[in-house]
């Protein structure tokens, strides 16, 4: 809308003078409004009204041009004044105000080089590692001793020491990895059994060795079946050693990783590095042979667990060692180190194992 014409001169005022009374409310007002302004942007806002283009001083200042001539300078020196002490008064909060934002920066903005710095999640050692850990720890408490040996055995060691004939079925039974050429004599060891013949050859007797190992088999991945797996195996030589000892020691052992309680039985069975030879089942956990609606998914239904081989070491396997067998006798046993992480953890698959999920690993972590 435009501003409605002037028609007659004479109803318009002539353009007086300023008042100073005017000039020094509109001051007032500036200051106030500059005073209270409290942020930079409120600042903004204040500039605007009192010393923008239209506010009411550069208004009285535009107007000065159209005074009479004798009032002009007085009328200069008043707003001038006026303008003067309001952009001053800008210029110094302005000063003030952006100080205030600096220090405010710094404080919202600082960072406290002493925090921690946030969580990473931890690694976790494989269940099969901490299992045979255990295992082995188990058996140190038991006053044995801790043997390792290699991967990569000689047949000698891997069964001629151990009582396998040539042509024993048993060699062929184990689905060895041969290593080329065949000549070398070596092979991927198929249990831990070598370990036997090698503690009994380096420590001498008596002796009590456990030792927890990789073992290979020609075994195609599945469930219940890997290429690669692990064994404990014990050996104990001493005089007057019986299988009771043996019975006891894997009762021992049950107990270290499955807990107190557990019913055991032998079995027998055939290995050529023992005799008598025996299986070690124990008590299912979970159903402990109760009859039950549906057969235990633990144990199938039968009952029993069936944990490893055992037996009285082969009096072959001594004289291969230099040991006297009528002085020297003693018990040996191979178990399961994945058969013992799957009972003990309720693991049904065995190739979630090694997979490398670390999903599944970071179940298990550490026992203390
Ligand atoms: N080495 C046997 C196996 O792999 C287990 C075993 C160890 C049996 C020691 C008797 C004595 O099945």
């Amino acid at each position: 809308m435009s501003e409605p014409q002037r028609t007659d001169d004479h109803d318009a005022p002539e353009p007086g003078a300023p008042v100073p009374e005017t000039i020094e409310q509109h001051v007032t007002d500036a200051l106030t409004a500059i005073g209270s302004a409290a942020d930079l942007e409120g600042l903004k806002g204040a500039r605007l009204a009192h010393a923008g283009e239209r506010s009411p001083l550069a208004l009285a200042n535009r107007a000065i041009g159209g005074l009479a001539p004798q009032d002009k300078a007085a009328a200069g020196k008043l707003v001038g004044q006026a303008r003067g002490r309001v952009n001053q008064a800008l210029s110094a909060r302005q000063t003030e105000l952006e100080a205030e934002r600096d220090e405010r920066i710094l404080v919202d903005e600082a960072r406290d080089l002493t925090l921690a710095p946030g969580r990473r999640s931890l690694g976790r050692r494989h269940v099969l590692t901490v299992t045979a850990e255990r295992m082995a720890d188990v058996m140190v408490g038991l006053g044995w001793e801790i043997a390792d040996g290699p991967g990569v055995e000689a047949e000698w060691f891997n069964f001629d020491a151990l009582n396998f004939d040539k042509d024993h079925p048993a060699r062929q039974m184990q689905d060895t990895f041969f290593v080329d050429p065949p000549e070398a004599g070596l092979v991927l060891r198929t249990h831990t059994s070598p370990v036997q013949a090698r503690a009994l050859l380096e420590r001498g007797v008596p002796l009590y060795v456990a030792c927890p190992g990789k073992t290979y088999r020609t075994d195609e991945l599945d469930a219940t079946h890997t290429p690669v797996f692990h064994q404990m195996e014990g050996i104990a030589i001493d005089e007057g050693l019986t299988m009771a000892h043996l019975r006891g020691t894997l009762d021992r052992l049950a107990e270290g990783m499955f807990g107190p309680g557990i019913v055991s039985r032998l079995r027998p069975n055939y290995f050529p590095f023992t005799e008598p030879s025996a299986e070690m089942d124990f008590r299912c956990f979970v159903c402990r042979g109760e009859p039950t609606a549906s057969p235990c998914r633990t144990c199938g239904g039968t009952g029993w667990i069936e944990w490893g081989g055992c037996g009285m070491v082969n009096h072959n396997v001594l004289r291969a060692c230099g040991v006297d067998p009528e002085r020297y006798q003693g018990f040996a046993f191979g178990m399961g180190v994945e058969r013992t992480a799957m009972f003990r953890h309720g693991i049904s698959d065995m190739r979630e194992m090694i997979e490398g999920d670390v999903r599944f690993n970071a179940q298990f972590g550490m026992e203390i």
